[in-house]
């Protein structure tokens, strides 16, 4: 995305017949969810890295030491609770966001078989990885509208593909596998304002959800994901890829 709105700005100097030295604006605003720890708070650290200004949420900001020291600006969300959302919302009225990442989610009740599955639980995991994207996203489009970017990112799950299922974890697999449809709708009326959105898979990440024995760490994860969000353009709307940029299957 980023590296497609400078070359754009760019075409248009050209066609203007500009010379002069320009220092192009490269800079954007990235809102993270979820950004006080695991891949949220690499998110955040490797987008400041890149000198981009970006708005880091957490349930409790008090507690976020880790994110304030990366220098992002701090403010409390809980997806999963209405009024939460609206109050982050209002807190940001106004302010020009060029990229939304919802990434807070969690694996919630993680029983592996349909007997011990509490469906009570489960109803918790939608909240959090189904509707909590929707509702941000809802919110903050205003935000979304005014900035140059225009891009929403699901961080959704490869265990949300009907086609990969390996079967077991009924609540985590189901709520990805929802966020994923939601996101299809989404794009194909976002799409409309110029609004580009995808879900991404970030790979079995080394984190306190994907436990020590991931394949990847958070670096790596972080790293290939904003390659690959860099590269997005409208005709990208809806995809479902994964953090090398490869398409995974519904
Ligand atoms: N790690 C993996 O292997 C893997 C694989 C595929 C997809 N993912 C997805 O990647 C995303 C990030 O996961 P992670 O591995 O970094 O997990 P993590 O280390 O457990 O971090 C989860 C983050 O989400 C936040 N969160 C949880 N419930 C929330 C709520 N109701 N409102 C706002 N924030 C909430 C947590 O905040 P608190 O500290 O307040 O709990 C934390 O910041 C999730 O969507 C996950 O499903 C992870």
């Amino acid at each position: 995305m980023f590296r497609k709105l400078l070359g754009s700005i760019l075409l248009v100097l050209t066609f203007t017949g500009f010379s002069g030295v320009i220092k192009a604006e490269t800079t954007m605003t990235v809102l993270v969810t979820g950004a006080n720890r695991g891949i949220g708070l690499e998110l955040v650290r490797q987008l400041r890295a890149q000198g981009h200004q970006v708005i880091g949420t957490a349930r409790n900001p008090a507690e976020a030491s880790e994110l304030k020291e990366t220098g992002a600006v701090l403010v409390s969300l809980d997806v999963a609770d209405s009024n939460s959302v609206r109050a982050m919302a209002e807190e940001l009225e106004g302010q020009k966001i060029d990229l939304l990442i919802n990434n807070a989610g969690i694996m919630g009740h993680s029983a592996k078989s349909f007997a011990e599955t509490d469906f009570d639980q489960v109803v918790t995991t939608f909240d959090v990885n189904s509707l909590g994207p929707m509702r941000v996203t809802q919110a903050l489009l205003p935000n979304l509208l005014a900035g140059k970017g225009k891009t929403v990112v699901q961080i959704s799950s490869t265990m949300g593909s009907i086609t990969n299922n390996g079967g077991g974890y009924y609540g985590y697999r189901a709520s990805k596998s929802a966020l994923n449809m939601l996101n299809k709708s989404l794009a194909l009326e976002l799409a409309d304002m110029g609004i580009t959105s995808i879900v991404l898979h970030p790979g079995w990440v080394q984190t306190r959800l994907g436990g020590a024995g991931a394949a990847i760490t958070t670096q790596e994860s972080v790293a290939g994901m904003l390659a690959v969000i860099d590269e997005l353009g409208p005709e990208d709307t809806g995809r479902f890829l994964d953090y090398q940029g490869k398409e995974l299957p519904w």
